[in-house]
């Protein structure tokens, strides 16, 4: 029996990139649905505002029928009790990650009963990271490997600015 029928997928996606694209894709051939959550990380500055965090992760998921784009401001055990997400996806590069995302998992089951499952991310994208793209990007580097053309575009209509 499925019992995890709809996930989360929550981050920054400041912007998305491909490995981000790559765990939801994988979460979509698991999960019957998955929301691609856009939430503030009070830790991080932002590049894109929400709209367009949001407008650029619906043009990158627009080929999965079962992937829907969604943002939200306040705690993201909330979000799932609000709308019925009994199970958050997040993707793991390395050991570094690791420590902070159980304690976010950890908290998040103490506050709603929410399960966080960890997926692996591919190697090829390891190393990659939104705020590296921003920064290689910034100072004129290529970064259409480890982001769809699109986000590329928009990244570099931003610092062209
Ligand atoms: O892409 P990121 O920046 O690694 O994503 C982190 C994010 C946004 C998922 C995390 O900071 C988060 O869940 N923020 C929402 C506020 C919240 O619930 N904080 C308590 C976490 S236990």
């Amino acid at each position: 029996m499925v019992k995890f029928r709809r996930a989360v997928a929550p981050g920054s996606f400041d912007p998305i990139t491909l490995g981000h694209l790559d765990v939801i894709e994988r979460a979509s051939a698991i999960f019957d649905e998955v929301v691609v959550a856009v939430l503030v990380n009070s830790t991080k500055a932002g590049l894109f505002s929400i709209e367009e965090r949001m407008d650029l992760i619906r043009h990158s998921v627009s080929h999965l029928g079962n992937v829907s784009v969604d943002s939200w401001t306040g705690l993201l055990a909330d979000y799932c009790k609000e709308h019925e997400v009994s199970a958050i996806i997040k993707g793991l590069r390395a050991v570094s990650d690791f420590d902070y995302e159980l304690q976010m998992s950890q908290m998040n089951h103490q506050l709603k009963g929410i399960e966080t499952f960890f997926m692996a991310t591919k190697p090829d994208y390891s190393f990659l990271s939104s705020s590296l793209v921003k920064e290689i990007a910034k100072y004129g580097g290529d970064v259409s490997s480890w982001v769809p053309p699109h986000v590329h575009s928009a990244l570099q209509s931003q610092f062209a600015k």
